[in-house]
């Protein structure tokens, strides 16, 4: 399937993108955000494209050839990244478009579908040790309940961590899968269904969702990446640059509205001392008081943006 990018025309307006300006894709994915900077800067700016995934690298160099700098890191690592190719700020902006793109997924092989046979992997970056099989049939199994609860916000969690340990070892995607959704019962996951997705939903949502959500947060450590990309973000872009992030994820939304307004803060003293000993200063202006979500008419075209939120800042300082 090919990939939509989401919130196309939002991300644009967000970054406002000029061309002479430098631009990073911190997710790049099947460059649909990155192609549109493209034209819109004319050759004239320096693009960065960042994935942690070689496979989605090597097509974007294939088709960016040197108008864009593609670069084989986790973004978490932006800076020092960055640094390799002589850069130490970035006066246009930093995106970040985060979760997996539809081509990982269609890509059985890769592990992150429950509807197609494959390994246990889910990893974005296969260089890394860590895959879902050694969580899956290694961790014990009150740390699989905790992130299948945290992560899926699955409330089956204990349920579901019991059967995938007493099912070891689990193999395939598809085995993971069954053993799942034997564990919901279905009244259960039509309520929950409801809850994540109201009336744009516009279908069912198989019973292993949320687990396959979690356990690929937990391979792929994307809240902690998440965390340190908006910290290194901050210490490299310049006065007037912006920050867009694109998360599917309440939790991910959690730490992108709180980042933001710490950082949009003037005073982080307590709220009861008398005098402002702090000396923090107001490093960024949030552009997007409440984040964009996707028109309906693009929820109609992409069920991948019904969940999407769009939070920007510029900096400031
Ligand atoms: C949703 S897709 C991005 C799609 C892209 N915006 C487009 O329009 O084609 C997310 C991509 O980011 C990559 N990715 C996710 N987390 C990452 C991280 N921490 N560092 C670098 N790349 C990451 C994934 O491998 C995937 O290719």
């Amino acid at each position: 399937m090919e990939h939509i990018p989401v919130l196309l025309n939002e991300v644009i307006d967000a970054l406002d993108v000029r061309p002479g300006l430098t631009y990073v894709d911190a997710t790049a994915g099947a460059g649909g955000h990155l192609g549109r900077i493209a034209e819109l800067t004319e050759g004239k700016s320096k693009l960065f494209a960042f994935d942690r995934d070689a496979t989605s690298l090597e097509r974007l160099a294939e088709r960016f050839g040197d108008k864009v700098t593609t670069v084989h890191s986790n973004f978490r690592y932006l800076k020092e990244s960055l640094e390799q190719y002589g850069v130490n700020t970035i006066d246009g902006g930093i995106l970040a478009d985060l979760g997996v793109s539809s081509m990982q997924i269609d890509q059985g092989e890769r592990g992150f579908s429950f509807q197609k046979e494959g390994p246990l992997d889910m990893r974005m970056d296969r260089s890394e040790s860590v895959s879902a099989y050694n969580i899956v049939n290694q961790w014990p199994e009150g740390a699989l309940a905790d992130i299948i609860y945290k992560y899926g916000e699955e409330r089956h969690s204990r349920k579901i961590a019991n059967r995938i340990v007493a099912n070891r070892p689990i193999e395939s995607t598809l085995a993971l899968a069954e053993i799942v959704a034997r564990c919901i019962p279905r009244a259960a996951d039509k309520k929950n269904y409801k809850k994540s997705f109201g009336s744009a939903g516009g279908g069912y949502i198989h019973p292993a969702t949320r687990t396959f959500q979690a356990i690929r947060m937990a391979v792929n450590e994307e809240l902690e990446s998440l965390e340190d990309f908006l910290r290194e973000s901050l210490t490299i872009l310049k006065p007037g640059a912006r920050l867009v992030v694109i998360t599917f994820h309440s939790l991910e939304d959690r730490i992108v509205k709180q980042f933001f307004k710490m950082a949009a803060a003037s005073c982080i003293c307590p709220p009861r001392a008398p005098v402002c000993t702090c000396k923090k200063e107001t490093e960024v202006l949030i552009i997007t008081r409440k984040p964009i979500t996707a028109s309906d008419d693009e929820l109609l075209a992409n069920t991948r943006s019904r969940s999407a939120k769009l939070r920007a800042a510029q900096k400031l300082i």
